[in-house]
């Protein structure tokens, strides 16, 4: 494993203009993360972690500083170039799921090699592998109302690590699940995770789910900090 930051926020700003009035969502946050780091993210609703998820993936841009992945200057690409580089290194998992409900399983995790222009021959092979490893393949042709929320789940998993992307940012990927899947469903994505080298940011509210990673930061009327010793949620 390398040990070279991998993920690079530097002095990010981002603010809303909320009806002529500006807040400010991040302030002067930097972070470094390395290559196969575990990084989880705690902090109170509306205190800015899905904004910093879509800054990572170049959904969203900040108003100043930079970002960079893999040596990658987010802050220096266009929009379509940031599509290509989420298409090629990102993985996303949400707290719902977020499956398109007119494809099959199988279809949803296809579409994201398709996206990126794998060979037909090839697709299928490596997701009933994946699908097989996440015990979801004899679901392979239900859709997603057909699946309980733990399916559902893994179904988004295996769409989010299909194309190893170098990063995979998880956005409460538990919080919908009673307690004891939810702890299944987040050992077996580590092991993916570790499989590949891949680094995950991962935001949750609980602190059980944060001690799973290797690192936890707090994010705090816009300040980020690592996690102190005394820190209770
Ligand atoms: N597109 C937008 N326009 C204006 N304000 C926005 C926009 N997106 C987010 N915000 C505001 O920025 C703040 C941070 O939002 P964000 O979604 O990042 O919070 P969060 O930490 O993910 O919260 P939660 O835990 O509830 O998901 C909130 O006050 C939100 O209202
Ligand atoms: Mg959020």
């Amino acid at each position: 494993m390398t040990t070279t930051n991998f993920i690079c926020l530097e002095h990010l700003n981002r603010q809303y203009d909320d009806a002529g009035v500006k807040q400010l969502v991040l302030q002067d946050v930097s972070l470094n993360i390395a290559q196969g780091e575990s990084v989880a993210l705690l902090g109170r609703s509306g205190s800015g972690k899905s904004t910093l998820l879509n800054i990572i993936s170049g959904i969203d841009m900040p108003d100043a500083g930079k970002v960079l992945v893999d040596d990658l200057d987010l802050t220096a690409m266009n929009e379509h170039e940031r599509t290509l580089f989420r298409r090629e290194h990102i993985g996303f998992i949400y707290q719902f799921f977020n499956l398109v409900p007119s494809l099959t399983a199988r279809e949803n995790i296809e579409f994201t090699l398709e996206l990126n222009g794998l060979p037909a021959n090839e697709i299928f092979p490596r997701v009933k592998a994946l699908m097989e490893e996440l015990d979801i393949f004899d679901k392979a042709d239900r859709y997603p109302a057909q699946l309980s929320g733990g399916e559902q789940q893994r179904v988004a998993i295996a769409r989010a690590l299909i194309h190893q992307p170098k990063v995979v940012l998880a956005d409460e990927p538990t919080g919908n699940l009673d307690a004891r899947t939810g702890h299944s469903i987040l050992q077996t994505l580590h092991k993916l995770l570790k499989e590949h080298n891949s680094t995950l940011l991962l935001v949750t509210h609980s602190l059980e789910v944060a001690n799973s990673a290797d690192r936890i930061i707090t994010l705090e009327n816009g300040y980020l900090k690592e996690r102190d010793s005394g820190f209770a949620w």
